[in-house]
């Protein structure tokens, strides 16, 4: 009997040894520690035994059992460290390595066209002379509507419809205008600075009007700022983005924070001014307001108006790439497609 029990010890080693996956695993401890297994097979036959014999025996076998027990958990133990040793063998990528990126159809990875543009705008203004500002996408009602000259109850609330807060103080910021009164805050004249951001509004959405897109705020106050400047500024930066002259217009446009107040309109470059869908079939499309700082808007930032003057534009950042790359649905730009973005990807 004891001789039973060495041989079977001796072939589940064997077999526990050779398996290599869990399932294997499984099918051995069923074999041999299983209802119907092996060592219930030889405690069965105990039945003929003799007292000694079956005493002996009875505590051998749950020896051996526990042995078994312990070689199995061992077993799936190693099985378990090979396969994620194998796995790590075959799924490792050095992704320092460019080629084996491409290989396996990823690429490099490249901006996506809002990030590029808006870095070439700040350089194009760093290069002027502009500082960078930023200011919080939850804004409170005297930034983004009192200190621009936008009292409450003025209709020129309803110009941008507002993600209002339910304490009807606090609100997503409907333009980067804000921007303007944080920078009088912390600068004093002279100075110019750039503040570019995400915007939010309620309003419907078509091929170039989203719910959520981006603006840069621009403004310039010194001694003797004129519309002047505004228009050389932004010539500039318009030239530069495009590498050529853009045809522009400058239209009377009304914003309570500037007076005079303008809107400037590019050329169509989607259908070179024919008409489609992004120009709303007129040729043209708007891409800011600006203007000259209104002098109540120089008081609450405390700037003396008989002293300074200054401009301020807010313009469209996300048509600006439409018109660089041909882009003609603003929903491609947030849509998350990697079909769509994958075209910008630098290799
Ligand atoms: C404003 O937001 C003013 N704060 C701009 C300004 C700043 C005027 C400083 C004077 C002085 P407006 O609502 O027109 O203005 O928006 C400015 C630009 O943002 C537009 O010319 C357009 O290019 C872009 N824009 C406006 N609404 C949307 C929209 N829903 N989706 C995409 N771009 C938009």
């Amino acid at each position: 009997m004891e001789e039973r029990l060495d041989s079977l010890y001796a072939e589940f080693s064997r077999e526990i040894g050779a398996a290599s996956t869990g399932a294997e695993v499984a099918t051995i401890k069923a074999e041999y520690l299983g209802k119907k297994g092996r060592l219930n097979e030889i405690l069965k036959s105990l039945k003929d035994a003799t007292p000694e014999e079956r005493k002996t025996v009875g505590s051998r076998s749950n020896e051996l059992k526990q042995k078994i027990l312990a070689e199995i958990d061992e077993a799936s133990v190693r099985i378990e460290r090979e396969e994620i040793d194998r796995r790590l063998a075959s799924e490792r990528q050095d992704i320092s390595l460019l080629d084996s990126l491409r290989d396996r159809g990823l690429g490099s990875a490249g901006y996506h066209p809002l990030t590029a543009i808006g870095r070439e705008v700040e350089d194009i203004f760093i290069s002027m002379g502009f500082d960078i500002l930023d200011g919080p996408h939850i804004e409170s009602d005297y930034y983004n509507f009192e200190a621009l000259n936008i009292p409450a109850n003025h209709p020129a609330r309803d110009m941008q419809d507002t993600f209002w807060f339910s304490d009807m103080h606090h609100l997503l910021r409907t333009h980067t205008s804000p921007i303007q009164v944080r920078g009088m805050e912390k600068h004093r004249p002279p100075f110019k600075f750039v503040g570019p951001g995400e915007v939010f509004r309620n309003e419907a959405i078509d091929a170039s009007h989203e719910a959520a897109f981006r603006q840069i705020e621009g403004m310039m106050v010194g001694e003797e700022v004129s519309v002047a400047h505004l228009v050389h500024f932004l010539k500039t930066l318009l030239s530069e983005i495009f590498h050529k002259e853009l045809e522009v217009r400058l239209r009377p446009g009304y914003f309570p924070f500037v007076e005079p107040g303008f809107e400037l309109d590019y050329k169509c470059l989607l259908c070179g001014g024919k008409g489609c869908s992004v120009c709303k079939q007129v040729g043209w499309v708007e891409a800011l307001g600006c203007g000259m700082v209104h002098p109540r808007v120089l008081r609450y930032g405390n700037i003396d108006p008989d002293i300074y003057s200054g401009f301020a534009f807010g313009m469209g950042w996300d048509r600006l790439v439409m018109m660089r790359y041909g882009i003609d649905n603003i929903r491609h730009l947030r849509s998350g497609d990697l079909r769509f973005v994958s075209q910008f990807r630098a290799y």
